[in-house]
């Protein structure tokens, strides 16, 4: 049986093999439109989303299949007590396949130990975030034309952030890239990352001012600051406006430069960013749903995808 639970679980070749079905999706999404007939996606959100379960669920549906599934802990019997283990034992009666996001970092790796369907971590605290990841690399390969040889930026809370630590691990794979990690101190890569870019390698440095090196920049992947991990307030408002893109700032970007965000964007991206044509951030948010069309093609081991 097999999961996604972090981005390694799936090698280069395996995602290119999704990121290229995707792409005959988009191009021809009717000769998708039965393939998953009569099968069931469950979606067990235990934290807030909109992006990610909407994707998933829409990518569901456009492929003939159906979706059942929470979107909150509380309307589920998590409310009660029940285990995360206990909760796809049941599931797995019901449905074909999981899309599971929760608050605690391992979450959906334990989700996978009694599970006979296949499990996609749809984000676990502050760790992993592997679809996010997937479609990140849709985007910059349908912008770029490539994912070698670059060097990407990313910006925000690298601590926290679980989109920035999957797509590290993904890109890091490839040839030639270089990433420029823009942080305060205090929201650094953690050292778990920042120990597998040393072991491989992987060019890498840390900056505390976005100006100095955006300009170097392919691809600038900037992040909220995740108000939900902090331990305390004071923390949060003192660091949350530490990066704030804004025209200024894309005047020193190269003009092939490209901006992703994960979504939601809270104060880090002024709005008048949005018209600059390097601004793909909704392109990205649009690919979402046909990466994880592909993904559940792929996982389901649907015939003739
Ligand atoms: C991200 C997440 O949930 O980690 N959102 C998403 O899935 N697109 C990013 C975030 O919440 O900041």
């Amino acid at each position: 049986m097999k999961h996604l639970i972090e981005p390694s679980d799936l090698t280069p070749q395996e995602i290119g093999d999704i990121l290229d079905l995707a792409d005959k999706i988009v191009e021809n999404p009717d000769a998708y439109a039965e393939k998953c007939r009569r099968k069931k996606l469950a979606t067990l959100f235990y934290e807030p989303s909109t992006r990610t379960r909407l994707s998933f669920e829409a990518a569901m549906i456009e492929l003939g299949g159906n979706v059942i599934g929470f979107a909150g802990a509380d309307s589920s019997s998590a409310a009660k007590g029940e285990s995360i283990m206990d909760t796809i034992r049941t599931v797995q009666s019901y449905a074909d396949i999981v899309a599971i996001r929760h608050p605690k970092e391992g979450s959906a790796k334990v989700a996978t130990l009694k599970a006979e369907i296949p499990i996609i971590n749809a984000g676990d605290g502050g760790h992993q975030h592997p679809t996010q990841t997937l479609t990140d690399l849709l985007t910059i390969r349908s912008l770029k034309g490539r994912l070698t040889d670059m060097t990407i930026g990313l910006c925000g809370d690298l601590m926290f952030g679980r989109t920035v630590h999957s797509l590290i691990r993904a890109t890091m794979r490839y040839k030639g890239i270089r990433f420029l990690l823009v942080s305060p101190p205090e929201l650094r890569v953690p050292d778990y990352i920042l120990e597998d870019l040393q072991r491989h390698n992987i060019p890498y440095q840390e900056v505390d001012r976005l100006e100095k090196s955006i300009g170097e920049m392919d691809v600038l992947y900037m992040t909220r600051v995740q108000k939900e991990r902090f331990f305390n307030e004071e923390d949060y408002i003192r660091l949350r406006d530490s990066y704030i893109l804004d025209l200024d700032k894309m005047a020193l970007a190269r003009p092939d430069m490209i901006v992703l965000h994960p979504l939601p964007r809270v104060n880090e991206i002024e709005v008048a960013v949005d018209d600059d044509p390097r601004a793909c951030y909704f392109k990205q948010a649009r690919l979402g749903k046909y990466v994880r069309m592909a993904l559940i093609l792929k996982l389901l081991e649907v015939e003739g995808c």
